[in-house]
């Protein structure tokens, strides 16, 4: 095989998002390999799967630490002795520092619930479902210092159904989540995103 993209996953919870990148990783349709995944969680069942799969499964707490900075000065750490190439943020609940960014410029990736620039932060197919749009999605984006705002990779939509529930327009959409997030990080894998600007281009 040749050159894999080291990869870090970054991870709070069920690590679905972290399963779909395993599981192309083992079947060779993505080239690259999860050197480790991080949680601030403890409990996250993601950390089990990675475990499960023999991949270093790390847990960080933030509570152990003095705030934003020091916390991601760890991160960035722990991932540099990895040799992390990219980090991938598939469900990490916090907000990341400027000096976390910087540490891998164009480099981070994160996968948001909704078609940004719609209803970006927290419950976003709540938000969806409450303002009444009849199709959202998700967005593969690169990580810059807001939040959800950085320049957009890949996007999929999934229409609204009138008797959606948060749940079932969720289980929808993490589908397309699936889908798109390994495909974002093979195009990155093979060097083939260029960023110029707000505008994410497709080489060939
Ligand atoms: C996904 O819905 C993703 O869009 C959001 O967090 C959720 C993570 O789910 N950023 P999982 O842990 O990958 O199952």
């Amino acid at each position: 095989m040749g050159k894999r993209l080291k990869i870090g996953v970054l991870v709070s919870g069920s690590g679905t998002n972290l399963q779909s990148i395993i599981d192309r990783c083992q079947d060779g349709s993505l080239p690259a390999v999860i050197s480790c995944v991080i949680s601030n969680n403890e409990k996250a069942y993601a950390l089990e799967r990675a475990r499960r799969h023999g991949i270093t499964a790390i847990c960080l707490k933030h509570t152990d630490f003095n705030g934003r900075t020091a916390y991601d000065a760890e991160l960035v750490k722990v991932l540099q002795s990895h040799g992390i190439e990219l980090v991938v943020l598939a469900g990490f609940m916090r907000i990341i520092t400027p000096g976390f960014i910087e540490a891998f410029p164009n480099a981070i990736m994160n996968i948001h619930p909704a078609l940004l620039p719609a209803f970006p932060g927290l419950h976003a197919q709540r938000q969806a479902l409450e303002y009444g749009v009849k199709v959202t999605g998700c967005t593969v984006h690169f990580v810059d210092a807001g939040t959800d705002t950085g320049p957009i990779i890949m996007q999929a939509t999934v229409s609204v159904e009138e008797n959606d529930s948060e749940d079932t327009l969720s289980a929808r959409i993490q589908m397309e989540e699936h889908r798109i997030f390994p495909e974002a990080i093979r195009l990155f894998a093979e060097g083939r995103l260029k960023v110029d600007g707000r505008k994410v281009m497709y080489l060939k």
